[in-house]
């Protein structure tokens, strides 16, 4: 076990450069269970979740090889038996896409109902629905989910609530589906469009990504093709919140301006200076923060990936914020660590009320998920003395060298060994 220790109070200067998107990542991977030839993934983040999407296809029989850094080659026509191992699959919430691109494959999957971060009840419903509207049938048998059909038909899928996983699922099952399928009220997240791009690129037929409708023509075979990863656009908006904490000044490379407009808006709501380029953003603050009311959306609202990081800015603005997040039950679980930094933060079910004092103190905390774990870094970054983070392994699901990428910005954060604290350690 290991965590981190920083020395707080500096602001962040220099340049960073954004890794490739975990969630479209975690998919895209999985994805590759559809093509029908080799395929070259580049841009692959170096993040733990990546690793466990990778051991999955490997204990199936694939190949994957690293090709150079954060380029992977990946043979999947080796893959000889449906099923995740139980373990791999409840460690990660991703892992229910292998349920859409093998039932997608070979019309039978076996997956584990999934882990992940511990963001409350975490339902598939949409996702089975969806692959019943496909023709599927499902039955779960000692806590495995196993989805087959004899065929799959293209139809129409009318999503309850908005899902990315589940509109995800839906894509990948029906992209070689017979005939029309048709997705209503779907996500629509970049990473949905990037694994849009991904299987398009491949030959598949799919339209309207990024819409509320998705249009899918199933083809019979995909084909091999070398593709890039879109960057990290929760990822690039903890940098950019991280700079805005310590009154930083930081260039933040690759990454799609476009993708990070709900952030950026927000953060000029707050006072922080923000520039778009075309492949990058500068973000500077050197005045008070100021407060404001948050409210998390689907895209191309604000993220509830995001919503840790900022509400922990926005504790350093003097005044009061109210943010509502009602996408998980669990979101402001790192609430409580915060107030051990000074924070005066009340939460009452789907919202909290931040008194911002303009300052945190720094004190050992426990990242109770990935970006709870992000958001109490950034509160270490922004407070005075020295903050312990615990449970890094959360942090490390989904950013790639968080330490090494900060300490290029001027942070004091080091990696140490630390005692197991299996009391805090959740479904990793
Ligand atoms: N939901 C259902 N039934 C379903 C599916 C979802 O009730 O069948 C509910 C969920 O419980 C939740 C809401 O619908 O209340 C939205 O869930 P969604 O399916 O959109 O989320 P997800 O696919 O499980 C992905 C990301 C999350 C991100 C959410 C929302 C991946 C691997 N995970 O989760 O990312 O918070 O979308 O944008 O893409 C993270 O990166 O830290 C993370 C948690």
């Amino acid at each position: 076990m290991e965590k981190f220790v920083i020395r707080g109070g500096k602001p962040l200067h220099g340049e960073v450069t954004i890794s490739g998107a975990k969630n479209a990542a975690v998919a895209i991977v999985a994805a590759t269970i559809l093509c029908d030839e080799p395929c070259v993934l580049e841009n692959v983040p170096d993040i733990s979740d990546i690793a466990i999407c990778m051991k999955i296809l490997r204990s199936m029989g694939a190949v994957v090889n690293p090709v150079t850094k954060n380029t992977y080659y990946f043979d999947t026509r080796s893959i000889r038996e449906p099923k995740v191992p139980y373990e791999l699959a409840r460690s990660m919430r991703a892992s229910t896409y292998f349920l859409g691109t093998l039932l997608g494959r070979f019309h039978d999957a076996y997956v584990a109902m999934p882990g992940g971060c511990d963001l409350g009840d975490r339902p598939i419903d949409q996702h089975l629905k969806a692959f019943c509207s496909l023709g599927a049938q499902y039955e779960l048998e000692n806590g495995e989910v196993h989805c087959y059909a004899d065929g799959l038909i293209g139809s129409q899928i009318y999503f309850d609530i908005n899902t990315v996983g589940g509109t995800i699922n839906a894509i990948m099952a029906s992209v070689k589906a017979k005939g029309l399928t048709i997705i209503e009220n779907a996500a629509k997240e970049p990473h949905i469009v990037d694994l849009a791009n991904f299987l398009n690129s491949m030959g598949a037929d799919i339209r309207g990504a990024g819409t509320d409708v998705i249009k899918i023509r199933g083809v019979e075979r995909l084909k091999g093709i070398t593709y890039g990863i879109i960057p990290d656009q929760i990822e690039a908006g903890t940098y950019m919140v991280a700079a805005a904490a310590t009154r930083g000044h930081v260039v933040i490379k690759n990454v799609i301006p476009k993708h990070l407009e709900s952030i950026t808006a927000k953060l000029r709501k707050c006072g922080v200076t923000v520039i778009e380029n075309d492949e990058s953003v500068i973000v500077s603050a050197s005045g008070d923060l100021l407060t404001t009311n948050l409210k998390t959306m689907p895209h191309p609202g604000f993220p509830t990936d995001m919503q840790p990081q900022f509400s922990t800015m926005l504790t350093l603005a003097e005044g009061t914020s109210i943010i509502t997040d009602d996408i998980f039950d669990n979101r402001f679980k790192y609430v409580s660590e915060l107030r051990r930094m000074g924070a005066d933060i009340s939460v009452d079910g789907t919202v909290a009320v931040i008194r911002g004092k303009g300052m945190l103190q720094g004190a050992p905390v426990v990242a109770s998920d990935l970006r709870a774990g992000a958001a109490l870094i950034i509160a270490g970054l922004a407070a005075e003395g020295v903050t312990e983070v615990d449970n890094i392994h959360f942090v490390e699901r989904g950013y790639e060298c968080i330490d090494k990428k900060l300490q290029g910005l001027g942070a004091d954060i080091k990696r140490v060994a630390a005692p197991d604290t299996n009391h805090m350690r959740m479904s990793g």
